[in-house]
C-alpha cells in the first residue's frame, strides 16, 4: 500500500513539474528542463569579449564584431589512450600559436583527452598561458617509469583510498582503482584537484568552457542498443537526453525524487578521469592480475600507456597480502563500469518527455517507447568510456540549446569509421549535421584538414575535419611558409 502511494504521489509531483505548470521545479535539486544553465550562459557572456577580440585579430577584421555576428566556435577532441593525451597537447599548442583558442567557446574531450584537459583546466589561466611547460610537465610523465604503479608503498595508497571512498558512502569498483593508477601515471603524488574547482578557469570567460563526455549504460544490453550520453562541465553534471541536471558538487550524491537526499564529499576528479578513459583499464588489470613483471610486450600494443624498462626493480604486489577486501575485490571486479549513485532515481519519465525535441534526438536505444524501464529505475548509473560506443566528444555540442556554429574536429582515432559512423548515427537521429563525403581515393591520401557544410540543412554546423598526418607539412613549416628544404628545392 504504502509503496502504490509512493509511486503515485511520485508520479503527480512530476507531472506537475514538466510542464511547468507549477513552480515547485525551483525546489529540486535536479534542474529539469532543457536549457543551458543560468553559470553557462553568464560563461557565455563573458567569453564573448575574448572570443570577439580574438576572430577580429586572427580574420583580420577592421570593425567590431556585434553581439549577434559571433560565431560560436567549438574545439573537439577524439578518443584513445595516451595518444589522445598528446595529440591534444599537440593541437592546443598549435591552436593557440594561430590565436584560435582564444575563438573557442568550448572544448570537449572523452577518455584520454579528458586527461590533458583536466590536467589543463587545474591553471584557472591555462590558454593564456605558454603550453610548452604544461607539456614538458606531461612529457615527464608519460615517459616515466611505470612499475611503480604495482609497488608495495603504492598499493597501501590505493587500499587506504578505496576504503574511504567506500566509508564516504560511494560504490567502488575496479575503475575507481584505475582511476587512482591514471592518478600515479599523471602527477606527482595526490591530486586534490575536483570537477567543480575548475569553475575558477571559466568563472570570467578566459578559458573555453571544458566539457566531458560519457555514457551510461545497462546490464544485458549492448552499447548500441543502449545508452545515454552525459555530459559534465565544472558547472553540471546530466543527462542530454532527460533534461535532468545537477550541481557537478553533487555528482555521486544520493538523490531521490529530484532532491538531495545525502551529501557524499565531492569525488576527486581522478576518478572521474577514471571512468571517462575506462576503456583503458582492461590492459593494466588485466596485467595486474597476470601479476606479470614481463610488461614489455604490452608496449608493443597500440599505445595505451607507453611502458619501458625500468632502471630499478620495484616490488610487486601480490592480491593475496594484507591488504583491504575493496582492494581485493576491485583487483578481481573485470568489468569496465564505474557505478554512481542516480540522481534521477524515484524520478518518473512523464508521458510528455516523448513527445519532446529533445528527447527524440538521442532516443537511440531498444527501450525508448517504455520509458518505465529507462535509467530512472535504477538505483545505480553504469558509467563507461564513450570509446566503447564511439570515439566523439561531439554530441554536446549538437545540443541544439548550444547553437554551435563551427567545430572543429581533432581526429585522434584509428580507423576510418568514425567520422563516417558519427555521420550515420547524426542522420538516424535526425540531428542537423554536415554531409561527409570522402571518396575511397581521398580516405588514402588524407590532407590535413577538409570543412563540410551543409547550407540546406538549417542548424548544422560547420565541420572543420584534422586527420592527425603530416602531409603538406614537409614543405611548409607554418601556413603559406616553405620549409628551407622544400625553398631549396624549388
Ligand atoms: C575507440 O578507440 C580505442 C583506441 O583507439 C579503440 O580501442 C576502440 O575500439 C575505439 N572504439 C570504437 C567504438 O571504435
Ligand atoms: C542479465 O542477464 C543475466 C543472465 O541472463 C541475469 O542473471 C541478470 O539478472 C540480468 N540482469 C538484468 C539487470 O536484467
Ligand atoms: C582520422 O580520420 C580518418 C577518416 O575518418 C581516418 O582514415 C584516420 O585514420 C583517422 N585517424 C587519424 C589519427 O587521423
Ligand atoms: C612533417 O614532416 C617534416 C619532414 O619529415 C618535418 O620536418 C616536420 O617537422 C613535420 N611537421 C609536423 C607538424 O609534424
Amino acid at each position: 500500500m504504502l509503496i502504490i502511494l509512493s509511486a503515485e504521489f511520485c508520479f503527480l509531483h512530476v507531472s506537475c513539474v514538466f510542464p511547468g505548470l507549477c513552480s515547485s521545479s525551483e525546489d529540486l535539486d535536479v534542474r529539469l528542463g532543457f536549457d543551458l544553465c543560468t553559470e553557462e550562459h553568464d560563461f557565455l557572456c563573458k567569453r564573448k569579449k575574448y572570443v570577439a577580440a580574438a576572430l577580429k585579430k586572427v580574420l583580420q577584421l577592421e570593425e567590431d564584431l556585434q553581439d549577434d555576428e559571433i560565431p560560436v566556435v567549438a574545439i573537439m577532441t577524439t578518443g584513445g589512450g595516451m595518444r589522445s593525451l598528446t595529440t591534444t597537447y599537440g593541437s592546443l599548442l598549435g591552436l593557440k600559436k594561430l590565436n584560435v583558442i582564444d575563438c573557442a567557446m568550448y572544448l570537449t574531450g572523452l577518455s584520454g583527452t579528458t586527461w590533458a584537459m583536466a590536467n589543463l583546466y587545474r591553471d584557472s589561466d591555462w590558454s593564456w598561458k605558454d603550453l610548452e611547460g604544461k607539456i614538458d610537465e606531461a612529457r615527464k610523465h608519460v615517459t616515466k617509469c611505470k612499475m611503480g604503479s604495482f609497488s608495495t608503498e603504492r598499493m597501501k595508497y590505493y587500499s587506504k583510498e578505496l576504503c574511504q571512498r567506500k566509508q564516504e558512502g560511494h560504490r567502488t569498483s575496479a575503475i575507481d582503482l584505475w582511476g587512482l593508477i591514471v592518478e600515479y601515471l599523471l602527477h606527482d603524488g595526490k591530486d586534490i584537484h575536483k570537477l567543480s574547482d575548475q569553475q575558477q578557469a571559466v568563472d570570467q570567460g578566459q578559458n573555453p568552457l571544458p566539457i566531458y563526455v560519457a555514457i551510461n549504460v545497462k546490464d544485458n544490453y549492448s552499447t548500441l542498443d543502449f545508452k545515454d550520453w552525459m555530459e559534465f562541465t565544472p558547472y553540471e553534471v546530466g543527462f542530454m537526453k532527460y533534461g535532468a541536471f545537477i550541481r557537478s558538487e553533487d555528482f555521486g550524491s544520493e538523490f531521490f525524487m529530484g532532491r538531495l537526499m545525502r551529501r557524499l564529499p565531492e569525488s576527486r576528479i581522478c576518478y572521474l578521469e577514471g571512468m571517462w578513459s575506462s576503456l583503458f583499464s582492461f590492459n593494466l588489470l588485466y596485467i595486474w592480475n597476470l601479476k606479470n613483471p614481463l610488461l614489455a610486450s604490452f608496449a608493443e600494443e597500440e599505445s595505451v600507456l607507453p611502458m619501458r624498462p625500468c632502471e630499478q626493480k620495484t616490488q610487486l604486489f601480490t592480491p593475496a597480502g594484507p591488504f583491504s577486501s575493496v582492494l581485493r575485490g576491485a583487483l578481481t571486479d573485470r568489468i569496465s563500469v564505474a557505478q554512481y549513485h542516480s540522481f534521477l532515481k524515484g524520478l518518473q519519465l512523464h508521458k510528455d518527455y516523448l513527445e519532446n525535441d529533445n528527447f527524440c534526438r538521442w532516443k537511440d536505444t531498444v527501450l525508448d517507447t517504455s520509458p518505465n524501464q529507462l535509467t530512472e529505475t535504477g538505483e545505480y548509473l553504469s558509467l563507461v568510456d564513450t570509446g566503447f560506443f564511439i570515439n566523439t566528444s561531439c554530441p554536446p555540442l549538437l545540443r541544439p540549446e548550444r547553437k554551435v556554429d563551427v567545430i572543429l574536429h581533432l581526429n585522434y582515432s584509428a580507423g576510418s569509421q568514425i567520422l563516417v559512423r558519427s555521420c550515420k548515427y547524426y542522420a538516424e537521429q535526425g540531428i542537423p549535421f554536415p554531409k561527409v563525403v570522402l571518396s575511397e581515393e581521398e580516405r588514402k591520401n588524407l590532407k590535413e584538414c577538409y570543412l563540410f557544410e551543409d547550407a540546406e540543412t538549417p542548424g548544422a554546423p560547420i565541420l572543420l575535419f584534422f586527420p592527425l598526418l603530416n602531409d603538406t607539412y614537409q614543405s611548409y613549416k607554418a601556413p603559406g611558409k616553405l620549409s628551407t628544404i622544400a625553398k631549396h628545392l624549388e
